[in-house]
């Protein structure tokens, strides 16, 4: 019998610019529904499996609970605790997982590894994010962005630091959501130039900070050295040292600039606490975030599945 492949969530690029915006405005609505108390329930006997390669905080939490408000159900893997962690082959455990769960986020290292994954499941795969993007957190940061100040489209975002996981999805995201990407990095940690083809008409490379950062919207970072980067966090810590977002560097963007941060922060490093725990911070907002957005993607992926 054929059956129809499974809607993944390995970058945001399997979704339309329409189903991106459709999406936000539902986390948007979930969020307003579980601030006022209204139990939504869709996924009642449904079940994630969650799969982390690496640490995390945010992730696991706000997908744990967003299944348990959904009236679902989630469960934590770790490769060692699993046969995964063993040797059984990534098609394998995809092909057997995916016959129990309706669902599987996965964490890993490369983002092959999630592709080959996804491509043996016969269920929804999430990218919970890989070294090359974390798609789940710039649902966040735009439903954040919406909520503070309306319509992100045509306004100018500027991510400063590594041309990493993140940077790499606020690509994906200004295609998807046509806003201006001002990108900053040093010399020798600009995006991959795969990535950056996504869309070369809205992003714009800098190798200065402060001009980067004129006139933006949202002033965005990340950590200098990422999961599984620690061996090169002295070394990273010299090349990035003009980098840090301060006060000097947000006051060259508009008055009403956001900062945003995925989390977690070094304070001192990348970003000031001055600036982290200021006025124009909305990182707590956008950490909450990460329930919500992901709830309403959930029930898409889900739903009708
Ligand atoms: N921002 C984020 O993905 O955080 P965790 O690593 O804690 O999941
Ligand atoms: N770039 C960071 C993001 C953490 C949420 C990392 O990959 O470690």
């Amino acid at each position: 019998m054929e059956t129809c492949p499974p809607r993944h969530f390995l970058t945001l690029l399997d979704l339309t610019s329409a189903q991106a915006h459709d999406l936000i405005a539902r986390a948007i609505e979930l969020k307003q529904r579980q601030h006022r108390g209204q139990p939504y329930l869709p996924l009642q006997q449904r079940v994630l499996g969650m799969i982390f390669e690496k640490s995390s905080t945010r992730t696991r939490v706000s997908f744990e609970t967003g299944m348990a408000q959904l009236g679902g159900h989630a469960i934590f893997l770790a490769p060692r605790d699993t046969q995964l962690g063993r040797g059984e082959p990534i098609p394998d455990s995809a092909r057997v997982l995916s016959r129990m769960v309706d669902a599987i986020m996965l964490r890993t290292f490369e983002h092959e590894t999630l592709e080959l994954f996804a491509k043996h499941s016969q269920v929804p795969v999430i990218n919970g994010l890989t070294d090359r993007f974390h798609p789940c957190q710039l649902l966040a940061d735009i439903q954040t962005y919406i909520e503070h100040r309306g319509s992100i489209q045509g306004r100018t975002v500027t991510y400063i630091g590594d041309g990493n996981n993140m940077c790499h999805s606020y690509i994906n995201a200004a295609h998807l959501f046509d806003f201006q990407l001002n990108i900053a990095c040093p010399p020798g940690f600009e995006p991959s130039p795969l990535v950056l083809k996504t869309d070369d008409t809205r992003c714009r490379l800098f190798t200065e900070p402060r001009a980067a950062a004129q006139h933006a919207d949202l002033i965005v970072t990340d950590v200098w050295a990422s999961m599984g980067q620690e061996d090169e966090a002295a070394a990273r810590r010299a090349a990035f040292a003009d980098f840090c977002v301060s006060s000097a560097i947000m006051a060259e963007a508009a008055d009403d600039a956001l900062f945003m941060h995925c989390l977690p922060a070094h304070r001192g490093e990348e970003v000031t606490a001055e600036v982290i725990d200021g006025p124009q911070s909305v990182v707590w907002d956008e950490a909450e975030n990460r329930l919500h957005a992901q709830k309403a993607l959930l029930d898409y992926l889900l739903a009708n599945a």
